[in-house]
């Protein structure tokens, strides 16, 4: 997709498409002239909204198929709210809905007047953010699949405005934005076409071609680094895992703090011997969303360059129940010594992060964020709308707060006591892999903590958030990229210091 900028009128602009938000005044009477201050398209407007056709509610679409007055050769209304709430984070979903409607006709090209009310290269960002995520496709295996493809958007902004700035802020939206897909493209991926092994040589892939350092252990790499939690979820499995390590290490950046990201990437997930039920088992292809989500991460890392030295590790492997399959009762070991009692084989994503999380830290990380499908009790808590965060430090969880309301991707604290950490007491080794029935999400959190030390961490339960289970006018339903944007925020913002 190409993307472009306009200063001309927005009247004037030849195109089979103009996209114009309409803001609700709050009183049912909508405010064109607000978001456009272009007569002729007021003129287009004012019958409707006197016929109460467009109100300005939000992502309300009114199509004006042969307008008059206008150089379009269709106008668009788009509904952007009410007047005094609209935000960055609206008009990203309002632009992503501006793409999927004009996908919905089949026009693959538009032009998208930006709300004046906004500050311009920040609304730039944000809307290219919506359009190259509203233009992702979820039908790639279907043999009548036609390729809809977004050809070129324009962004039409008012004259005064600094156009140098709005290609930077539209360079970085595109980055962004085209590595969400990425994360989503890989989390589509059903489980034969998504191999342990072949989701490594996706990651590998990704950081040839940004250019970043990546290797890649099999088997006898994760036996010599006692990796045994790890292993022993895929001893049920013909398919080897594999361990990624991915690294941005920027000359100019400073020794510390070294950000760590560790991602679970179960690329099925069928419980092994405590096996789940045959209703929707197939959705666990995306259990390997938490590397994904890390390999969209360090590609846009890897292109914005932030001065932070970034190193990533993915936990890749398959859950599977065979006859070597580990068993509910066994004990395994991590590879910092801790005895694991494996209670039911379908907490599997905690073991590997176990052996990640260390292993993190021997490389070098100061700071950890892990990011994981790992519970089904966090969309019991949180239902599909926001990503569980667990901490061990306030401060480090305070700035990725910071950058996920700045990324507009919805996060909610959750707490991390001791009083949980009874739950997953055993009596046969120093912990166990479940902690029952309440808390959950929450007792899967303090499981991973023994394995940070006291080092800085953060946990991101994704279980609810990962895949939107319905279609949204501005996303299809699939897999979302969540956390990808806010992960490579706080790498650009990140300080140290409010984590001490
Ligand atoms: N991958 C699942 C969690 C999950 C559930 C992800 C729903 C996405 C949607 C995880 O490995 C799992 O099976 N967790 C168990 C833990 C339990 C056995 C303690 C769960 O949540 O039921
Ligand atoms: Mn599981
Ligand atoms: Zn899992």
């Amino acid at each position: 997709m190409k993307i472009a900028i306009s200063q001309s009128v927005p009247s004037t602009i030849e195109t089979p498409l103009l996209v114009l938000p309409i803001a609700d005044n709050g009183d049912k009477t909508p405010l064109p002239e607000l978001l456009a201050a272009d007569p002729a398209l007021r003129a287009l407007a004012a019958p409707l909204i006197a016929a109460a056709d467009l109100t300005g509610k939000f992502v309300e679409l009114v199509w004006d198929l042969s307008p008059a007055g206008v150089s379009a050769q269709r106008v668009l209304f788009i509904g952007a709210g009410k007047r005094d709430k609209i935000s960055l984070s609206q008009l990203r979903n309002l632009a992503g809905a501006a793409a999927r409607a004009a996908k919905s006709k089949n026009i693959k090209s538009f032009v998208l007047v930006l709300p004046e009310l906004l500050e311009i290269p920040a609304a730039a960002q944000a809307a290219v953010e919506g359009i190259v995520a509203g233009d992702f496709d979820v039908d790639t295996y279907r043999t009548d699949r036609k390729d809809q493809a977004l050809t070129d958007v324009t962004l039409a902004i008012p004259a005064a405005a600094d156009a140098g700035a709005v290609f930077q802020s539209i360079a970085e939206g595109a980055i962004l934005a085209e590595s969400q897909n990425l994360t989503r493209t890989l989390a589509l991926e059903p489980s034969n076409l998504m191999t342990p092994t072949m989701l490594a040589d996706h990651a590998r892939a990704m950081c040839e071609e940004a250019g970043l350092a990546c290797e890649v252990y099999g088997p006898d790499k994760l036996k010599e680094l006692k990796m045994g939690a790890f292993l022993s979820v895929s001893q049920g499995s013909e398919e080897e895992p594999r361990l990624v390590v991915m690294r941005y290490e920027p000359a100019t950046a400073p020794a510390s703090p070294v950000l760590g990201l560790v991602g679970k990437g179960i690329t099925f997930d069928s419980g092994g011997i405590s096996i789940k039920p045959a209703d929707g088992m197939e959705k666990m292809k995306y259990d390997m969303c938490g590397a994904a989500t890390m390999i969209g991460a360090m590609r846009a890392i890897a292109l914005l360059k932030p001065d932070v030295r970034v190193i990533s590790i993915l936990c890749c492997s398959e859950n599977m129940p065979d006859a070597k399959a580990q068993k509910p009762g066994d004990v395994q070991f991590a590879m910092n010594g801790k005895s694991i009692e494996v209670i039911n084989t379908d907490a599997e994503g905690r073991l590997v992060l176990a052996d990640g999380l260390c292993y993190a830290r021997q490389l070098g990380a100061t700071h950890l964020i892990d990011a994981a499908t790992l519970t089904g009790a966090v969309v019991v808590a949180l239902g599909y709308h926001n990503v569980g965060v667990f901490t061990n430090n306030d401060g480090f969880a305070g700035e990725l707060m910071e950058s996920a309301k700045r990324t507009g991707e919805k996060m909610w604290p959750m707490p991390v006591d001791a009083d949980y950490f009874d739950h997953i007491r055993s009596e046969i080794a120093d912990i166990k892999n479940t902690g029952g029935r309440w808390g959950g999400a929450i007792t899967a959190a303090m499981f991973l903590q023994e394995f940070v030390d006291d080092m800085p961490w953060i946990h991101l339960d994704i279980a609810g958030t990962a895949w939107l289970e319905e279609n949204k006018a501005w996303m299809p339903k699939g897999p979302s990229g969540v956390a990808v944007r806010t992960l490579v925020d706080l790498a650009r913002h990140f300080k140290s210091t409010n984590s001490k």
